[in-house]
């Protein structure tokens, strides 16, 4: 029970990574406030979680609204009293190099894994700076800090979370809050999935044959990045501020 009466943030709380930390944070006996564009999606987990017995409230919305992003925050602290924990984890995967890459991808890209990362942290800092305490791990990518090829936009936006992370990290160690980043390689959710079927690809086989090319045997599962994540969000990870973590099953990024 490492997370027994916080108050968490969890953004893309519907997608893949999202529901893993959900359950996990929830098992571990954290108050949820999950935020995600869908919906049904926020419903869903919400639903699955209160019928278990514990606490998750929802704000679905736009992270590329900057009303929303603080809203986000608002709602958390207004219903559980205060922040303990932001866990950023919503994103997006346009592909494209730059001469595929229109203007529009481009700025969906920051919009959402960069400029909500920073609306979200500018927001929560000062609840967390006023308890003396407070967590917040961002999920960049390895692609961020190595690009892989043809994703100029997204390969930009996770760099720059990384440097943003490292950015906040320095700043507000002081405060005693620590900012890490998790910067992880493929992972078996439907943001990968759904591109192998927009490329007419049959997503079981495309991740079969993704599993061969790392070394630990197969792609992450989003449980493996949500216990990396919970663990920098935790007391166990209380002298690594300012960090970004690869978590890759060993393979490098190439291509
Ligand atoms: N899947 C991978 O291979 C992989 C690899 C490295 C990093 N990541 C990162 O991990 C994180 C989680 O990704 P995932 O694989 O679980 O993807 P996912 O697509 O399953 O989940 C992402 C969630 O973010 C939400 N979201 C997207 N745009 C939004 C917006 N404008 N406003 C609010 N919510 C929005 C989606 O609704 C979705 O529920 C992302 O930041 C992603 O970039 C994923």
């Amino acid at each position: 029970m490492r997370f027994q009466n916080k108050s968490v943030i969890i953004t893309g709380g519907a997608g893949g990574v999202g529901q893993a930390l959900v359950r996990l944070f929830c098992r571990e006996g954290a108050r949820v406030m999950v935020s995600d564009l869908s919906e049904p999606g926020c419903r869903a987990i919400q639903a699955e979680m209160s019928d278990a017995g514990y606490e998750v409230h929802y704000l679905a919305g736009d992270l590329r609204q900057k009303h929303y992003c603080e809203s986000v925050v608002e709602a958390a602290v207004e219903v559980f009293g205060g922040l303990d924990i932001l866990l950023n984890n919503a994103g997006i995967i346009p592909r494209g190099n730059a001469l595929e890459t229109s203007d529009e991808m481009w700025h969906l890209a920051l919009d959402v894994n960069l400029t909500a990362v920073f609306y979200l942290c500018r927001a929560a800092i000062p609840h967390m700076k006023a308890r003396g305490a407070g967590a917040i791990v961002n999920t960049s990518s390895v692609w961020g800090t190595h690009p892989g090829p043809g994703h100029v936009a997204y390969c930009t936006s996770k760099g720059a979370v990384a440097a943003l992370t490292k950015n906040l990290g320095r700043d507000h160690a002081p405060d005693g809050i620590r900012v890490n980043a998790v910067c992880p390689h493929e992972i078996n959710t439907p943001m990968i999935r759904s591109g192998f079927e927009r490329r007419g690809l049959d997503p079981d086989k495309a991740v079969a044959e993704l599993n061969k090319t790392v070394p630990l045997g197969r792609i992450a599962e989003p449980e493996d990045i949500a216990d990396v994540i919970a663990f920098l969000a935790s007391n166990e990870a209380r002298y690594i501020a300012g960090e970004t973590v690869e978590v890759t099953g060993a393979k490098p990024v190439s291509g």
